[in-house]
């Protein structure tokens, strides 16, 4: 198990950015086949075979998904989402960096398989220099006939648009990215109707994430059946996991699900830093709840790693040594939502502004202990009752930890200083 590189197979080749590059390591062959082996119908199947789950956050199930989309309403839409902002979160970036065209050509098979004529790609605004990248690449596939009027002689058309978001965090949720693209404040709408029946314009709509796509090429040229047997019963593939934090080597590892968290730590991150101890982790990024050093044996698996009471999420894993405050990290991660929250419902709003006011004082040392169990019925005030999941999500991390580190929360009360932080200072003093 282990590493296992299949969408980073060719990253570090010179030139890959270039469509002759890319064609010359087989590049836009599963565009080919996609298109002369496979109706839009069993195309749909191959990937509902595969067992592709997407790589977005909630882990549905890319050809069920697909397949939700009314027969015979046209025109429909397709959206990459590359607005990638959860914090911690970069291997969509690197995907877009390394392998632009990869991309690209899994966008393709999917307007394909969809039969949708005009493809998104939507991106964070702070990318900038991957957007600029992009748009140079399907230029380049457009002149050489891979995207536009007749793809590869094939009579299915597909133009693709590059669109730069303006850096709001909520624009990754698939409702808001689609207003933002109609050109309103990006802001999410009420579901259902879910985008697969009214989306864009009012459309069939979907939403698939940048590394869900760049699978495509890969099921397509080596079949459902091939993919589903890497990793586990549940979670096939490989995933890209963004490794940052209190590590020896931080960053973007493509990892066969399955493989045990601890070997993606010791392995691949070259464990943690310092010869310090592993205090806790986050398995899927800022949304997700802390997970502990005993949650080191799980598999990389969705489900295990579920039960276990967090999420993989969008794959970015932050590893947080000894001399780590709890109170802190949770302080900045509220701070991150309330900047983000955008203000379209009153639990998100006021209550990210509230956790935010509460966690500042607990950091400083001037919480009371009753005040410490009004930020506990403030987050239940919003987990499950905003209206999108970023409200929800505001309260998972700090819950987690102060269920996990209740003594540590208990210690900030009245201390006048963070005790954590005076405690490590004098650890990595001594
Ligand atoms: C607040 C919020 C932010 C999100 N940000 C992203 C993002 O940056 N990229 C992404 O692919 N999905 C993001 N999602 C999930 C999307 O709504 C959607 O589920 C996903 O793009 C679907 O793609 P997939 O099926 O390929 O995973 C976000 C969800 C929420 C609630």
């Amino acid at each position: 198990m282990g590493e296992h590189k299949l969408l980073t197979e060719h990253f570090g080749t010179e030139g890959l950015q270039t469509l002759a590059v890319y064609e010359r390591v087989g590049g836009y062959q599963g565009l080919r086949e996609a298109l002369s082996r496979f109706t839009p119908e069993t195309l749909i199947d191959e990937v509902k075979a595969s067992g592709l789950r997407g790589r977005g956050g909630a882990g549905f199930p890319t050809g069920t998904k697909w397949g939700f989309l009314p027969k015979d309403v046209f025109p429909r839409y397709l959206c990459c989402n590359a607005d990638e902002s959860e914090p911690g979160c970069f291997k969509d970036r690197a995907l877009i960096d390394e392998n632009p065209h990869q991309l690209i050509e899994g966008l393709l098979i999917a307007a394909y398989a969809l039969q949708v004529n005009t493809a998104f790609i939507y991106i964070r605004g702070e990318y900038h220099d991957q957007r600029l990248l992009l748009e140079r690449c399907v230029e380049e596939a457009r002149a050489a006939g891979h995207i536009g009027a007749n793809v590869l002689g094939s009579g299915f058309s597909c133009d693709v648009i590059v669109h730069g978001g303006a850096g709001a965090y909520i624009c990754g949720e698939e409702t808001a990215l689609i207003d933002s693209l109609e050109g309103y404040r990006g802001q999410p709408r009420l579901k259902p109707p879910f985008p697969a029946l009214k989306g864009l314009y009012g459309k069939p709509t979907v939403v698939n994430n940048v590394e869900t796509l760049s699978n495509l090429p890969h099921i397509v040229q080596r079949g459902g059946a091939w993919f589903k047997q890497l990793g586990t019963e549940k979670s096939a593939g490989t995933r890209l996991f963004c490794c940052s934090g209190h590590i020896n080597r931080p960053g973007t590892y493509e990892i066969a699900m399955g493989t045990p968290i601890r070997e993606l730590l010791e392995e691949e991150c070259g464990g943690i830093w310092k010869d310090r101890s592993i205090k806790a982790f986050q398995p899927g990024g800022g949304s997700m709840q802390v997970l502990l050093p005993e949650h080191l044996d799980l598999p990389l698996d969705m489900d295990a790693v579920a039960q276990a009471g967090s999420s993989l999420g969008a794959g970015a894993m932050v590893f947080m040594d000894e001399t780590t405050c709890m109170v802190n990290v949770s302080m900045r991660l509220v701070d991150f939502y309330h900047h983000e929250s955008c203000g379209k419902c009153a639990p998100c709003r006021e209550g990210t502004y509230f956790e935010s006011d509460l966690m500042h004082r607990l950091e400083a040392g001037h919480l009371t202990l009753e005040e410490l169990h009004t930020l506990a019925d403030i987050c239940d005030n919003m987990n499950g009752k905003c209206f999108c999941p970023l409200g929800d999500t505001a309260t998972w991390f700090v819950m987690s930890a102060f269920k996990a580190f209740r003594d540590e929360f208990e210690a900030h009360c009245g201390a006048g200083a963070c005790p954590v932080r005076t405690a490590s200072a004098q650890l990595v003093t001594a």
